[in-house]
């Protein structure tokens, strides 16, 4: 059974990627399983400067799933270039993907220049929900045209793959995705978080400090699967499915719908072995879908 997988050009052991935000910078996990079983790590969403996140609560469970609103937590591209990413490559011996967050485009493309320069970094994820000062807080990844300007200027600064990981808040993904891939991007990832809300019923209010939040877990795979399939209908870059996979079953269904590779998010946070067990079953689902090579079924059902 033949799990190898390709994802912009680099080669991967197997599909499955812990998702960002999920994984920290992956000291939390090494305790429960070598890291390096895993095809590739996608760390925490980085800004420019160390960022404290949103004021608590900032997570609320949900049926099927969960809210959060963290805010960006993270040290800043210097402690991760100096520090986190150092420290991870002393446990893990695969290169991993840099999750550039920004409040500017100026702030994307230093970010994303940083990460480009370190080497075990793989591939630049540029999560284009963050909300863009210059335009009201509107965030770039609801815009073709912002979307486009991202990628493009990070593309001028970076000689590595780029993926433009896409928010499912829009009406049209398919548009978003095909001004990415004109501005260059060399993949995409779908989806990051729906946003939503829950009410704390005695105070009559938000359970959640920030009010809204991105809404992840079970719940979203169909909707993810969905925005991959039309995605992938009308794109050529590689595509990273991510939302709401648990099992080794998700990844075959959403590499059938034209994902090359997908994330695990949540899945980790109510079973930390989540991208272990999946790896370990995938082989089993393959043989009995009479799979042998996982490349062979991307895009099967388009
Ligand atoms: C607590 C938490 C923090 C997250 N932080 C980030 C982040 O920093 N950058 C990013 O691109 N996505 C972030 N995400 C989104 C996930 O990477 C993923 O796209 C989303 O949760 C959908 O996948 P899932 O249903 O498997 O969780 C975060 C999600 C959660 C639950």
């Amino acid at each position: 059974m033949n799990t190898t997988t390709y994802l912009c050009g680099h080669k991967i052991d197997n599909p499955i990627i812990p998702a960002s935000g999920t994984f920290g910078f992956g000291q939390e996990y090494r305790e429960m399983y070598d890291l390096n079983i895993l095809g590739a790590i996608s760390i925490k969403g980085t800004t420019r400067e160390a960022r404290f996140g949103n004021l608590t609560p900032r997570i609320a469970e949900c049926k099927a799933g969960m809210l959060n609103a963290v805010g960006l937590q993270n040290p800043g591209v210097e402690a991760v270039v100096g520090h986190e990413l150092p420290e991870l490559a002393k446990i893990y011996r695969k290169p991993i993907i840099a999750n550039v967050c920004g409040f500017s485009l100026e702030e994307y493309v230093e970010v994303a220049r940083r990460m480009c320069e370190t080497d075990n970094v793989g591939w630049i994820e540029l999560n284009v929900s963050c909300p863009n000062v210059k335009h009201g807080g509107m965030s770039f990844g609801t815009d073709a045209g912002c979307a486009a300007e991202v990628t493009s200027a990070v593309k001028a600064v970076c000689s590595k793959p780029v993926i433009v990981k896409l928010s499912p808040n829009v009406t049209d993904i398919v548009a978003i995705a095909q001004a990415c891939q004109e501005a260059g991007a060399d993949g995409l990832c779908l989806i990051n978080t729906l946003l939503g809300m829950r009410l704390d019923l005695q105070k009559r209010r938000p359970i959640l400090a920030n009010i809204t939040g991105g809404f992840s877990g079970d719940a979203v795979f169909p909707v993810a699967l969905r925005m991959v399939y039309q995605v992938a209908k009308v794109c050529r870059i590689p595509i990273v499915g991510c939302g709401g996979i648990s099992t080794a079953r998700d990844v075959v269904e959403m590499m059938m719908a034209g994902a090359s590779a997908v994330e695990v998010g949540t899945a980790n946070l109510i079973n930390p072995y989540a991208c272990r067990d999946i790896i370990e079953d995938l082989p089993n689902v393959m043989q009995r879908l009479r799979i042998d090579n996982l490349t062979d079924i991307i895009g099967a059902a388009l």
